[in-house]
């Protein structure tokens, strides 16, 4: 059964104009192959599949031809140049999205490709009663602050969460809210600005499967483990 039948509309906003940095690699990773596609393919297809329309890819600089073969057959997608941070091409993709107001956006990271529908359309609920609504996940292991390379103190565990995208939101608030923005140019992320315009961000569950690929091993570490003659099958 496809739980997204009854969705309401909305547009989507996939960043995809990070260095990747952290991954390495000759190709920005967004761009890199990741289970066999394109590693921005992967949620582009997840969110044109709910029904995200319109939908931007916010890229690089001189990015175009990368990102049309990474999305090449996929239908009508924008693209859209970002800027420096990632709060920037967050908020080139919003303005881009003037003409079209929709009345709710879905701002996703390119580097979580595995993005289940389950997770869109617990997003698209949650916006009925709130401006924005987020996927978090608990926090398992324990805290330490740290100072330098020694424990400096606890933090208390339960209240943490640990947050994912895609983030859903109101369109005019969120747009307002990035408008607005005083604080740090690399707001960590959209949630945060609507909530320091006085938002309201209500939580609902997120998905392991929503990792964020940032490391050169993320691209490996998923390879099933056989170990052959071990004796274990
Ligand atoms: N992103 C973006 N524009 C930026 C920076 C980041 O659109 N100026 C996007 C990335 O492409 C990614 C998402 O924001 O899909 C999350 O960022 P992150 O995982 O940090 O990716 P990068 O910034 O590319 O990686 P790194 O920090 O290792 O350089
Ligand atoms: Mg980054």
């Amino acid at each position: 059964m496809n739980d997204t039948n009854a969705l309401p509309s909305f547009a989507a906003i996939v960043v995809a104009a990070g260095k990747g940095l952290r991954a390495g690699g000759a190709l920005p990773k967004q761009f890199a192959n990741w289970r066999g596609k394109p590693l921005v393919r992967h949620s582009v297809e997840a969110l044109l599949d709910a029904g995200a329309n319109p939908l931007v890819v916010v890229i690089p600089e001189d990015g175009e031809e990368f990102a049309n073969a990474a999305l090449q057959g996929l239908g009508s997608i924008g693209l859209i140049e970002g800027g420096e941070t990632r709060q920037q091409s967050v908020r080139n993709g919003l303005e881009a999205l003037t003409t079209s107001a929709p009345d709710r956006v879905l701002i996703h990271d390119a580097a979580r490709p595995d993005l289940p529908s389950s997770v869109i359309a617990r997003l698209l609920g949650a916006l009925k009663d709130n401006a924005g609504a987020i996927p978090v996940l608990p926090v398992v292991d324990s805290i330490a602050l740290a100072k330098g390379s020694h424990m400096a103190g606890k933090a208390e565990r339960e209240p943490m969460r640990r947050v994912q995208t895609p983030q859903a939101f109101r369109y005019g608030a969120i747009l307002d809210a990035h408008r607005n923005w005083t604080g740090a140019p690399d707001a960590g992320d959209d949630a945060q600005v609507l909530a320091a315009a006085g938002g309201k961000v209500v939580l609902v569950d997120g998905d392991e499967r929503l990792k964020k690929i940032t490391f050169a091993e993320d691209f490996v570490s998923e390879m099933p483990i056989f170990r052959i003659g071990s004796g274990f099958d």
